[in-house]
């Protein structure tokens, strides 16, 4: 690939970074020009940069789970967590804005929102989310964009990489009741399978993270808001309530309930005998 280089030729800090492009992105549209928008345009802009940076270490998670590589998958989700955490606690940044000072620029946001990015689906379709609704009715997606989008719902998820795991180990995995037995057994402390525990732990935190993130995300706007609807055109705070219940991994958390009782009438009870 060639890299940028400044007029005589040395490549520098910025023209490695290409900090004239990067930091020529932050367009207010308020005029005058409100004085929290340079904020609110930025905090989404490095938002997109760090979902950019997840899909790139998620998938690698992925395919390396699919390589049957539980070791560097964990490492991969360890990143990610510590991404992510930056990514709930960069929302405090935004409640230094007063409900205001964000009208004051609200409108010159038009039908633009959160809702739309397509990297944040992006990550949720990657992470285990099989929900085709939002594809379905997001008519303002680029072709190329829908298209990235349908091949990362179409492709295997974490999810289906870490049942591939569980098969490689040996468990049957086609049912649920299968998986919630197999879930026990790794749970239960044996070396054998400490590398598919220390994995189902790190998905368990790439998941818990996510749901830190919707509902700190849910709070800045109703504390901004209030009951007012989404500039996106949701309800806003009752949609954003909804969305805070989402789990990737609804096995994960509910084989804990099993945890201490693991045999078999037990998850009969709750599975059923055939599920
Ligand atoms: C910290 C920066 C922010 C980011 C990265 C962000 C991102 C997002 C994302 C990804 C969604 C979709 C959530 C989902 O479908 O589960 C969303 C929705 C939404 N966001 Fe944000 N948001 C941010 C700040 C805000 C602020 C400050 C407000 C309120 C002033 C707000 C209000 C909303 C509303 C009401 C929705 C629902 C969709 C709609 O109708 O617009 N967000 N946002």
């Amino acid at each position: 690939m060639q890299l940028p280089v400044d007029h005589d030729g040395d490549l520098t800090y910025s023209s490695y970074l290409r900090l004239p492009h990067v930091l020529g992105q932050q367009q207010c549209r308020s005029s005058p020009v409100a004085h929290d928008e340079l904020l609110f345009i930025t905090v989404h802009q490095v938002y997109e940069l760090w979902f950019k940076v997840l899909l790139f270490e998620l998938s690698n998670a992925r395919d390396r789970m699919l390589a049957g590589d539980a070791y560097r998958a964990r490492l991969r989700l360890g990143r990610c967590h510590e991404i992510e955490r930056v990514l709930v606690n960069q929302v405090d940044v935004v409640d230094t804005m007063t409900p205001r000072g964000f009208l004051e620029f609200r409108g010159a946001l038009g039908s633009s929102s959160g809702f739309q990015s397509a990297q944040f689906r992006e990550i949720e379709f990657l992470s285990g989310v099989d929900d085709t609704s939002w594809l379905d009715a997001a008519a303002w997606l680029s072709a190329e964009d829908r298209q990235r989008l349908s091949l990362r719902l179409a492709e295997p998820d974490l999810w289906d990489s870490f049942v591939v795991l569980l098969a490689l180990a040996g468990f049957a995995v086609t049912t649920p009741r299968q998986r919630s037995a197999a879930f026990c057994e790794i749970a239960t402390g044996d070396d054998r399978y400490s590398a598919l525990w220390e994995l189902s732990e790190a998905l368990i935190g790439h998941d818990q993270m996510w749901s830190a993130w919707r509902l700190r995300h849910q709070m800045t706007a109703a504390r901004q808001l209030g009951g007012k609807a989404g500039t996106g055109g949701t309800t806003g705070g009752e949609y954003l309530a909804g969305r805070v219940q989402l789990r990737f991994y609804p096995e994960l958390w509910e084989a804990r309930s099993y945890f201490g009782r693991p045999d078999e009438e037990s998850l009969e009870h709750v599975h059923g005998a055939d599920a």
